[in-house]
C-alpha cells in the first residue's frame, strides 16, 4: 500500500477541519489478558487508516494544512531483543511519508504546545477510555498560559463524524484486500464443511472445536491475521443461539451446522456465515427452512444497489421471511393474522430477530451512520423492538457504490409446543458481504456456495 494513500487520507480529513484546528489519533491500548499474558495487539482502526503503522503506544497529530506528527515507540535495543523491532522516530517520517515523528514518551510534554493557539481539537469521541483526561490535562496546560498571550482552543469536535463517512466508502486499496479477504473465509467454510462430512462418515467422534480447527488453519494458511471476531460454530440447537461460540458440542449426524467465522486480512474484516448439515444431506424441514432462508436473502440482494436505502434489503428479507413462517405454520394465521399483520406486529421476530446487516470494513460491525445524514430527510416511526414507545427517526440512508455490507437473514426455531416438531431445534443464517455498485451489488464470499445442492456435492 502507498504512503500517499494514507497522506491523502489524512488531507481529507485537515480539509474538514477549520483552519486552526488539530485532531489527535491514538492507536489501540495494549490490553493484559492475565498476569504477563497480553491480548494480542490489534492498531486501532481509525489511526490505521491515516498511516497503516502497527505499533502500539502511538498518536498521530495532525494539523489542518494536512502537517503530521506521529509520536511513537523510541528505540530501545533492550524493549526490542524483548518485543521486537521498533521503527522509532528517525525512522518513521520517511517509512510512513510524514512529516514529523517524535518519542512517545514526549507526548505529554508536546502536546500543549501544539495544541495551543489552535480552535478546535479534533479527536475520536467515546473511543479510548482516558483520551478525554488526558486532552483535558493537556489544555489545562495550554490555559495556565493564556497570560503569556497564548490562545486556548475554544471547542472539541468529534473526529469520528468525518472519519466514519470517509471510511463507509471504500477505496480500490480497501476493496482489494476485502476480496482477499472474502476468498479466505470462503475456502476456510469449505474446509469445514468438509471436515464434517469426513468426519460423520468415519463414525469419528466430530465436535465443534474440530469444525473451528479447520477455520483457524484455512486463515493462517492464506495469510489472515486470524478470525475478524469470535468464530461462531453451533450443531444442532445451538444454533438457535445467536452469539454461541465454537465450543465442545458434538456435530451429530443429522443435525445442521451454523458456522458465522471469517478472517480479517490486512486489518479489513469479512463475514460469512454458511449453515450446513453435518453429515452432508439436508433432510426436508431443514431444506424446507434453508430454502426459506436462501430466498429471503436472494430478495436483500437484489434489493441492494446504490440508490436503495440501507434497510431496503432488510425490509425485502423479512417480508420472505414472514410469508415463509405463515407458509410453514410456524406462525399461525389464525392467531397472526396475514402478512401485513405479521409486518406490522413484528410478530416474525419470535424467528427473525436480528437486522438483515451491517457496514463491514477495518472493523466487522464498521463505522457509519445508518440514518440519512440530511437533517432534511423524512422521518419515519416505528414499533420498538425493545417494547417501550415507538421510534421516531431519519429514514437510512441511501446506499452509495463503494459501501460494503452484509447481507444476513436468518430463521431460527427454538423448541416450543406451539411451533411443528419436525422444525425443532433448527437455526439457519445465510450471511454473505457485498459491495454497492451502481447496478447491484458485488458479492465478495461467494466462492463457498449457498446452494444446498452446490453444498451438498462439496460435503460428498
Ligand atoms: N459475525 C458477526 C455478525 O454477523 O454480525
Ligand atoms: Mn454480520
Ligand atoms: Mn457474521
Amino acid at each position: 500500500m502507498s504512503i500517499e494513500l494514507y497522506a491523502q487520507r489524512r488531507q481529507r480529513l485537515a480539509q474538514a477541519m477549520g483552519p486552526q484546528d488539530i485532531a489527535i489519533i491514538p492507536t489501540a491500548p495494549t490490553r493484559v489478558r492475565n498476569r504477563d499474558a497480553d491480548y494480542p495487539f490489534r492498531a486501532d482502526s481509525y489511526f490505521y487508516y491515516l498511516c497503516g503503522f502497527t505499533e502500539p503506544d502511538a498518536c498521530l497529530v495532525i494539523r489542518a494544512d494536512g502537517h503530521t506528527t506521529l509520536f511513537c515507540q523510541p528505540k530501545d535495543l533492550e524493549r526490542e531483543i524483548w518485543d521486537g523491532y521498533r521503527l522509532g522516530p528517525e525512522q518513521a517520517p520517511s517509512a510512513l511519508g510524514l512529516e514529523a515523528a517524535l518519542s512517545v514518551t514526549q507526548l505529554d510534554q508536546q502536546m500543549p504546545r501544539l495544541m495551543a493557539n489552535t480552535e478546535s481539537v479534533w479527536w475520536p469521541f467515546a473511543t479510548h477510555d482516558d483520551l478525554h483526561h488526558r486532552i483535558e490535562t493537556w489544555l489545562q496546560s495550554v490555559r495556565s498560559q493564556v497570560r503569556l498571550g497564548v490562545a486556548a482552543p475554544q471547542v472539541q469536535r468529534d473526529a469520528c463524524a468525518v472519519l466514519d463517512e470517509m471510511r463507509l466508502i471504500k477505496d480500490a486499496h480497501e476493496l482489494a484486500l476485502m476480496r482477499t479477504a472474502g476468498r479466505i473465509s470462503a475456502q476456510a467454510h469449505i474446509r469445514a464443511m468438509q471436515r464434517s462430512a469426513r468426519m460423520l462418515r468415519a463414525g469419528e467422534d466430530a465436535r465443534e472445536y474440530h469444525l473451528e480447527a479447520e477455520l483457524l488453519h484455512a486463515f493462517r494458511e492464506h495469510g489472515a491475521e486470524g478470525p475478524a471476531y469470535t468464530s461462531i460454530v453451533a450443531a444442532g440447537a445451538n444454533a438457535c443461539v445467536l452469539h454461541y461460540r465454537a465450543d465442545r458440542a458434538a456435530v451429530r449426524d443429522g443435525d445442521l451446522v451454523l458456522i458465522d467465522a471469517a478472517c480479517e486480512y490486512m486489518g479489513y474484516a469479512s463475514d460469512i456465515t454458511r449453515t450446513f448439515p453435518a453429515n452432508g444431506r439436508f433432510s426436508g424441514p431443514q431444506a424446507d427452512v434453508y430454502a426459506l432462508v436462501l430466498a429471503s436473502q436472494e430478495a436483500a440482494i437484489a434489493a441492494t444497489r446504490a440508490g436503495a436505502r440501507f434497510d431496503d434489503p432488510h425490509d425485502a428479507a423479512t417480508r420472505v421471511l414472514a410469508q415463509g413462517m405463515l407458509d410453514l405454520k410456524l406462525l399461525d394465521a389464525n392467531a397472526v393474522g396475514n402478512l401485513d399483520d405479521v409486518l406490522n406486529s413484528r410478530a416474525y421476530a419470535r424467528f427473525y430477530m436480528h437486522r438483515t446487516g451491517h457496514w463491514l470494513g477495518m472493523d466487522v460491525h464498521d463505522c457509519g451512520a445508518y440514518q440519512d445524514p440530511d437533517p432534511e430527510a423524512p422521518r419515519i416511526t416505528v414499533p420498538n423492538p425493545t417494547g417501550g414507545d415507538p421510534i421516531t427517526k431519519r429514514v437510512s440512508r441511501v446506499l452509495q457504490a463503494g459501501m460494503v455490507l452484509t447481507i444476513e437473514p436468518g430463521l431460527y426455531v427454538r423448541a416450543a409446543t406451539d411451533v411443528p416438531e419436525a422444525f425443532h431445534d433448527i437455526g439457519v443464517r445465510i450471511e454473505d458481504d457485498a459491495v454497492v455498485t451502481a447496478q447491484g451489488c458485488e458479492l465478495l464470499t461467494r466462492d463457498v456456495p449457498v446452494g444446498m445442492q452446490e453444498i451438498e456435492d462439496l460435503m460428498r
